[in-house]
């Protein structure tokens, strides 16, 4: 898609991923035509990850799934920075609607309805979510090693083949 049509890859300037053509901060606005995304950045799920703030609406990614959050304990993960990262997302106001990476549940929420029924962002402290969030084990995804991998590995030509997904 890249090459074919012209798209820049935009992460997070923490990502270690080597073909990004374009690295962001906290609070940067990505111009697109007339319109921008601000950038949130969210470590927590990963040590690069960030959410998308659209006028009324915020693109999550894993850090807030509707009634869930994204796991910590896979590598770049960090519990207590996901705490953090999600403390900054219910201070924006409830009307915003979520639209997070993975639909497990409905596909679109709003921070308000979050704030008051994700049980994740009921934990009252911080010491507390940390302890969730470490005490839980959840299978590894499949091929994680591979995709990780994968991610981390310049592109060559076209030679990058099919890579997939988590
Ligand atoms: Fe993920």
């Amino acid at each position: 898609m890249r090459e074919r049509h012209g798209i820049r890859v935009v992460m997070h300037r923490a990502t270690d991923a080597p073909y990004i053509d374009l690295r962001v901060d906290d609070g940067q606005e990505i111009n697109f035509g007339q319109l921008s995304l601000k950038v949130i950045y969210t470590p927590g799920h990963t040590q690069d990850a960030m959410c998308l703030l659209f006028r009324d609406r915020i693109f999550t990614g894993d850090t807030l799934l509707i009634g869930g959050c994204g796991r910590t304990d896979l590598p770049g993960g960090n519990a207590e920075k996901q705490y953090d990262s999600l403390s900054k997302l219910k201070a924006l106001g409830d009307q915003i609607r979520v639209y997070p990476g993975h639909d497990y549940r409905e596909a679109v929420s709003t921070l308000g309805d979050e704030k008051q029924n994700n049980p994740r962002l009921q934990i009252a402290s911080k010491e507390e979510f940390i302890h969730f969030m470490t005490s839980r084990k959840p299978p590894l995804p499949r091929k994680i090693q591979e995709a990780l991998e994968w991610n981390r590995t310049p592109i060559q030509g076209t030679q990058r083949g099919m890579g997939e997904g988590i």
